[in-house]
């Protein structure tokens, strides 16, 4: 048969194929990856005989097209290898990741040095091949597969932070092994370029290099995605070619590891792109990744297992000792990772201690997959190695990678049950049972009304059995449990609002990405210290960030206005959103959490929700007492987009209802979206710092003629000072003095003094020459002018009227 029309034809069988898999694995409660293996091994059989039976009937047509698509080793890594990684890495949760990147680093890298040593030296005794080649049986066999053990975590509930680990694993245990096989196997073949120490330092540079370049693809990729102005279809492709691109540039033009490369591109962009893209597009991607990441793993298992017939051709008695020999010492390796490596980690304080049942899942649940297989078959196919090491390698690894998906998949879940670790925490328990009760109640309710309507009360008692009697507001639940159930549902629930604000186009991405910050720092810190934590991770969240000083210190040191107006802007914006989102807030507390929680929790949750509001408001006050109509301007505008939005969900619905045609709901559509343009426009905000104006604020200079009053403008730097800010600092040289144009400040002393617009202070320290001699706070956005010290000489010299004034001042302040 012609070679592409085969191809096509196996292909596409073999997802036929697929898609009938995955229901009968449900069917059987077998796991998938395992029910994958079992039919590829005994597909492979036929296959193998179809080239010596021909046929003319499309199985038998079928049968040789499969037996004909002669995959290489290199073409399995290159085709799937990318697509496996870059879906794992998309779906992992980067913050967890973090959180756990020392267990994972030394699972991912130190075990898979641990396991090749391990296994290549038990074997060696015994097997009749080099060392060598036992190492890089080793090496081969290091990388595990998260597949089918993350499927089962997920099918019984384990915790989360198993997933975190064995999933984080596998991610850069692939690259570490990769990189030592490739190693190994060029000693074999003799073209070995240097010693260890070369080897060692070459896969340093492989890895970090593929961290670093994948990374900077990553952030490529989430500056480009903005661009693609919102085309789905375009953000999705450019997602698969930049894993692509990734793992070939990588591997072959940058000469770092393509697999680390990939990796970390996907990290990078699971990270960064839930921000940048619309929601309805991150869910587009990642169900397209989704797809994408089944049709490779089912692909890649079927294709490697199908293989497996004729790796075992010619099996000997022997190859079975050498197996029970791998066997016990791959899992030893492991364990010696486990018990051995990972306390001292725990002890030296680099990560949290990880529980003895959870190393036991781990250990029992390292399958090996695709990757193992693919590299095997690499080594078979290679004409360099010489044929005993190709058949040693091709049997143990395949009856290796048999033996983790025979046994060990299918007993995996016993051992999580043996361990306890399919049952949830007697909280978590006591939670859900409420949970259970109030819907069941809700559904009661409907239940009945629904019946009265239809007539048919008579035989509700037989639908309406809750059973049991629902468990009381309190049950089993201590105070402070609920209080931080409590406090995480309200963060998730944030989230969520914040993210539903962004969806209906009353805030702008800039300032969804903060306040996303912002509410994922909500949640880190309630487990970190309840209520308190929280309160004072929201307060942080208020406060003037990075960006923002960045900004305040271009517009002091170079004059650049243009930063701080739009960070002053974006934080009026934030603020308005939030005080919106926790209003929405408050009333989710009290109707849905309250319920579930009782009545004590409700208070607390209240009662930290009032605080967050009083401070969001004074931080608007604050702003809107500097620029008050540019606050309203703001305030309307928000208004207008969620008005906006209501219109839209009223043409939805109409059109729902049939009222409007298609072809009037587009043209209202069309419509929509341009008013909604126009109105998206956020307007400048003008920080009035004009010098001109904010010098005629100042009473002092009133009396000066216009010619001297624009001298002066000459001297004077103008700046805007932030609530709280701390101005002058008491021990300081003084390097110039203020005039407030607008705003109050504070002199802390025992009675603090207050300043407001037209009075100055840092005079002192230039007029005795002394260090300043208190502290000077802004009390709300101030506009100041800024009289360097060596100006402030050459003025007063030539004003003597306002030398006598501010002399006199300074006098009578020191006076007290
Ligand atoms: P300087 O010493 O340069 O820095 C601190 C400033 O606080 C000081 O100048 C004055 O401008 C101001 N200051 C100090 N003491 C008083 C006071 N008693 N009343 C008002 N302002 C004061």
């Amino acid at each position: 048969m012609y070679d592409v029309v085969a191809t096509v034809f196996a292909t596409t069988a073999l997802l036929a194929l697929v898609s009938l898999l995955l229901p009968l694995a449900t069917r059987l409660s077998v796991p998938y990856a395992v029910l994958l293996a079992v039919v590829g091994v005994a597909l492979g059989v036929p296959v193998g005989m179809a080239d010596v039976v021909p046929g003319a009937s499309p199985i038998a047509a079928m049968l040789q097209a499969l037996g004909s698509l002669r995959l290489s080793g290199e073409a399995f890594l290159y085709i799937f290898l990318p697509t496996l990684l870059f879906e794992t890495a998309l779906n992992i949760d980067v913050r967890r990741l973090t959180d756990e990147i020392a267990p994972v680093l030394l699972m991912a890298i130190v075990a898979v040095v641990v396991s090749t040593f391990v296994v290549g030296f038990a074997l060696r005794p015994v097997a009749d091949v080099g060392l060598a080649a036992c190492l890089m049986l080793g090496a081969i066999l290091a990388t595990t597969d998260p597949v089918a053990v993350v499927a089962i975590f997920r099918d019984i509930g384990a915790p989360r932070r198993l997933s975190t680990l064995v999933e984080g694993e596998s991610l850069f245990n692939d690259a570490a092994a990769i990189a030592l096989f490739t190693l190994l196997a060029a000693t074999i073949t003799g073209n070995d370029g240097g010693g260890a120490l070369d080897g060692v330092a070459a896969f340093l540079r492989d890895f970090v290099g593929g961290l670093a370049f994948g990374g900077a693809a990553g952030w490529a990729v989430c500056v480009l995605l903005p661009l693609l102005r919102g085309q789905r279809l375009a953000e999705v492709t450019l997602t698969v070619a930049a894993a692509y691109l990734a793992f070939v540039i990588g591997d072959h033009y940058v000469h770092v590891s393509g697999v680390v490369a990939a990796v970390s591109a996907g990290l990078v962009l699971s990270h960064q792109g839930r921000r940048r893209l619309s929601p309805s597009s991150w869910e587009m991607l990642a169900k397209t990744w989704e797809q994408l990441g089944f049709w490779a793993s089912s692909l890649i298992f079927l294709l490697a297992a199908m293989l497996v017939p004729r790796m075992l051709a010619d099996l000997r008695a022997n190859d079975f000792l050498l197996l029970a020999i791998l066997v016990v010492s791959a899992f030893a390796a492991r364990a010696i990772t486990l018990f051995g490596l990972l306390p001292l980690l725990t002890a030296t304080g680099v990560a949290d201690r990880v529980m003895n049942s959870h190393k036991l899942v781990i250990l029992w649940g390292g399958m090996r997959g695709a990757v193992s297989l693919a590299l095997a078959l690499a080594v078979t196919e290679n004409e360099a190695i010489p044929p005993e090491i190709r058949r040693f390698v091709a049997i143990l690894a395949t009856g290796f990678v048999l033996f983790t998906l025979l046994v060990n998949a299918p007993t995996l879940r016993y051992v999580m049950r043996f361990l306890k670790l399919d049952r949830l925490s007697p909280e978590e328990q006591a939670l859900r049972d409420r949970a259970l009760a109030l819907a069941r109640a809700e559904v009661a309710d409907g239940i009945g009304d629904m019946a009265r309507e239809h007539g048919i009360e008579a035989i509700l008692p037989v639908i309406e059995t809750p059973p049991g009697e629902p468990p009381a507001k309190d049950a089993g639940l201590a105070p402070a449990v609920r209080a931080y159930s409590g406090l995480s549902i309200l963060a998730e629930r944030e989230q969520e609002l914040c993210r539903h604000r962004f969806e209906s186009y009353t805030v702008s991405r800039r300032v969804l990405a903060d306040l996303l910050t912002q509410t994922s720092r909500l949640n880190d810190s309630i487990k970190a210290g309840g209520r308190d934590a929280y309160l004072a991770a929201a307060a942080r969240g208020l406060e003037f960030g990075r960006s923002f000083r960045l900004a305040l210190l271009m517009q002091r040191w170079f004059g650049i206005d243009a930063l701080l107006s739009r960070a002053l802007a974006d934080r009026l914006e934030m603020m308005l959103t939030l005080r919106l989102v926790l209003h929405d807030l408050v009333r989710f507390a009290v109707g849905k959490v309250g319920p579930l929680l009782g009545e004590a929790t409700d208070a607390v949750l209240r009662e930290v929700l009032a605080i967050r509001l009083g401070e969001v408001e004074r931080s608007i006050a604050a702003i809107g007492l500097q620029y008050p109509s540019y606050a309203e301007t703001l305030q309307r505008q928000i208004l207008a987009l969620s008005a906006l939005r209501l219109e839209e969900e009223s043409i939805v619905r109409l059109r729902e209802e049939s009222i409007l045609s298609q072809e009037a709901f587009n043209g209202l559509s069309r419509e929509l979206a341009v008013r909604r343009k126009a109105q998206e426009r956020r307007p400048r905000l003008d920080l009035g710092l004009d010098r001109g104006e904010l010098i005629a604020r100042v009473k002092l200079f009133s009396g000066l003629s216009p010619a001297r009053q624009a001298e002066i403008e000459r001297l004077m730097r103008p700046r805007l000072a932030v609530p709280g800010e701390r101005i002058v600092r008491k021990g300081d040289r003084g390097d110039g003095m203020y005039f407030i144009s607008s705003g109050a400040a504070e002199v802390q002393l025992a009675a603090p003094v207050r300043l407001g617009s037209g009075d100055f202070f840092g005079e002192m320290a230039l007029i005795d020459d002394r260090p300043r001699n208190a502290d000077v706070d802004a009390l709300g956005f101030c506009q100041l002018l800024f009289l360097a010290r060596r100006d402030f000489d050459r003025l007063l010299e030539r004003e003597p009227a306002l030398r006598a004034h501010i002399h006199d001042r300074a006098t009578a302040r020191r006076a007290g």
